[in-house]
């Protein structure tokens, strides 16, 4: 039996996004006590769980076991990956009814079970699976996570690296807005090595526009090649999980809940947000130009409309 000091983690979703966030997981923080797994496929999720449990002698010492929505019960995170993926040349938006239905069956009975931690969800059109998944759970909106554009924000450092000729980790910098086409650069808090991009590079709004556009197409790019994106939203998965389990107060781009944050209410969108064992622990407002202000708007009004026309 576990005692209430214990860190629990549930996956609900084994598939390749799941599979992958949860070898990540086990290797991202020693924090992890009990890993379950949930999915329609137990046999899936059973070979699995043995299969990483066998990663443990080495990683986070982790019992990793197959279970169900009971396992909730007193979980410190439920992570869900569930869903249909996107087909090549469908968009995020696309996948919405049927994962919105999915989502359903996924929330209720967790909530029903007795869960009182965090749900952290990367299902696409993550913006609003996660803004469901606060209606569907009434949970306090500080305890639902969605991955948003963390992993857009990774691939914008990539980019900036590669055309500055500098390693990754010297350039800091952050997508806003939906995880999708219509997400946006906030050009003016990069940073190179800590000082202002603008010190470093001049970028011309030609050059802005087309590092966007090469952001708004990794995701496709991969799925064209491969049929699936799984590894770079995986371990974003991870690092936010890791981050509430250790109580890092970490900021990142995530999808958080605004309440009047760029004008904007009732809604999960990009933005960094500190990220800690309550879940979100603040969301951090940018000072955008007017014509992100716009931009990150037009990005609501998208998210509003599809919100609108979900039925369940
Ligand atoms: C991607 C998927 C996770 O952008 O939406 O890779």
């Amino acid at each position: 039996m576990l005692d209430e000091y214990t860190h629990k983690v549930v996956l609900v979703g084994d598939g390749a996004v799941g599979s992958a966030f949860a070898f990540s997981l086990l290797q991202s923080t020693h924090e992890i006590d009990e890993l379950v797994i949930v999915d329609r496929n137990q046999q899936k999720a059973t070979g699995d769980a043995i299969d990483l449990a066998d990663i443990t002698p080495l990683t986070s010492p982790a019992r990793v076991i197959a279970g169900n929505y009971a396992d909730a019960s007193n979980a410190d995170v439920v992570v869900i990956t569930a869903g249909v993926a996107r087909k090549p040349g469908e968009s995020r938006l696309d996948l919405v009814n049927k994962n919105a239905a999915i989502l359903k069956s996924i929330v209720d009975p967790v909530v029903a079970a007795g869960f009182r931690g965090v749900f952290v969800i990367s299902s696409n059109p993550v913006d609003i699976l996660t803004t469901l998944t606060q209606r569907l759970s009434g949970f306090p909106k500080e305890r639902i996570i969605g991955t948003g554009t963390s992993l857009d924000s990774m691939r914008l450092r990539i980019l900036l690296s590669h055309r500055l000729h500098l390693s990754v980790n010297a350039v800091d910098a952050q997508i806003l807005g939906e995880h999708g086409d219509t997400s946006f650069a906030a050009f003016n808090e990069i940073t190179i090595n800590g000082k202002p991009l603008a010190e470093r590079a001049q970028l011309t709004s030609q050059d802005k526009a087309q590092i966007e556009d090469d952001v708004h197409q990794a995701g496709g790019k991969i799925i064209g090649n491969k049929g699936a994106t799984f590894y770079g939203v995986a371990k974003c998965l991870a690092y936010i999980t890791s981050a509430i389990i250790e109580n890092r107060n970490v900021a990142l781009p995530i999808s958080a809940p605004l309440e009047g944050q760029y004008g904007i209410d009732g809604l999960y969108l990009g933005s960094p947000a500190v990220i800690n064992s309550q879940g979100i622990g603040q969301v951090i407002e940018y000072p955008l130009t007017d014509d992100e202000l716009a931009k990150m708007k037009h990005s609501a009004s998208a998210m509003k409309q599809v919100l609108d026309s979900i039925e369940l």
